[in-house]
């Protein structure tokens, strides 16, 4: 590991803020990451903290992050998905918890090691995979037909140009590493040195979320943290893109009561469920100091939500 810090944690006090952890409270951190918003819940007084990441690196290098916790048995280390945590919690007697909070995303140590396949301005292998099961992002677009490519480069990047971009893709097949991968998006769209952003942006954003089905993740993770909470318990999600924020912003609208609007073709129709969740913040975003230290924080946002006493709701369980 290089001497600077291996992730920045973004809005970290607001996070801490919104958890309002009380001395010896038992917290999940379901995107452990580099540990950044572990440390800080352990600092504030957290009894307990079961910190989930889906990358086994991620899990191996915060065994040495944190050692002293994970000695004392303050802190457990879990690989595996957070929308597993709720059978991962009853499975080890853990029980309800008192907070949740979700960081959602790659890290920069995910990002900053060429060999991981999710940068375009280092060159690598095209992985992208951040746990270790599943295809690769090279064994994707080597397989999948064009509209299958076009349809997840406009799906998961909003990406205008998608059928152009799947069409060079098929075109320049095989192709295995990220430097490929990037030159062919940039012949395809056009771009010029000194463009203020790079057109290879939103193809890899748009194929990392489709390699880890992260959209999804996100949904059945908010479910998760419901069925996760005890009433009075609090979740927090910071997201990067607003494909996230999206799902983040109607699951707490939804589970606080609130209702779509409805149109003269489309009557709102009474939802029959109790409100699962309270008390749903308004978003926050990074602070100029913050983004100033910290230009990754740019796109983040905060949401956050206090459970209720209402039993949580089925799983809409589409996906498996
Ligand atoms: C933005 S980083 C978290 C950084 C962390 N908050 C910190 O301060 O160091 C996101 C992390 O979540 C992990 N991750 C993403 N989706 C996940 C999921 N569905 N389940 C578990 N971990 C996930 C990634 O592997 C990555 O390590």
């Amino acid at each position: 590991m290089t001497s600077r810090a291996p992730h920045t944690p973004v809005l970290i006090d607001e996070v801490i803020g919104a958890l309002a952890i009380q001395p010896g409270d038992t917290v999940v951190d379901g995107t452990f990451g580099a540990g950044g918003y572990t440390r800080s819940m352990l600092a504030v007084g957290a009894g307990r903290v079961i910190g989930f990441d889906r990358d086994p690196d991620a899990i191996a290098n915060g065994r040495s992050l944190v050692p002293d916790a994970v000695e004392s048995g303050r802190l457990t280390l879990v690989e595996e998905r957070f929308s597993q945590m709720d059978r991962v919690l009853a499975d080890r007697g853990i029980g309800l918890v008192d907070g949740i909070a979700l960081d959602i995303g790659v890290s920069s140590m995910q990002l900053d090691r060429a060999e991981r396949g999710f940068s375009f301005q280092a060159d690598g292998p095209l992985d992208m995979r951040m746990g270790q099961s599943g295809p690769t992002a090279a064994e994707f677009l080597n397989q999948a037909d064009e509209a299958e490519i076009a349809r997840v480069l406009r799906q998961y990047g909003e990406e205008p140009r998608a059928r152009t971009i799947a069409r060079a893709i098929v075109a320049g097949r095989p192709i295995e590493r990220t430097a490929e991968l990037a030159a062919i998006v940039r012949r395809a769209v056009g771009y010029r040195a000194g463009q203020k952003s790079d057109p290879a942006t939103r193809t890899f954003q748009a194929i990392r979320i489709h390699i880890n089905a992260e959209l999804d993740e996100l949904e059945e993770g908010l479910e998760a943290a419901e069925r996760s909470l005890k009433p009075g318990g609090r979740l927090a999600v910071v997201t990067f893109h607003s494909l996230e924020d999206r799902i983040v912003k109607r699951f707490l609208r939804e589970r606080s009561g609130g209702t779509p609007a409805g149109s003269r073709h489309r009557p709102v129709l009474a939802d029959p469920n109790e409100p699962t969740f309270e008390r749903v913040a308004k978003p926050v975003s990074p602070s100029e100091r913050e983004l100033a230290a910290n230009p990754r924080s740019r796109s983040a946002r905060l949401r956050s939500a206090v459970r209720g006493t209402a039993p949580a709701r089925k799983s809409t369980g589409e996906r498996k």
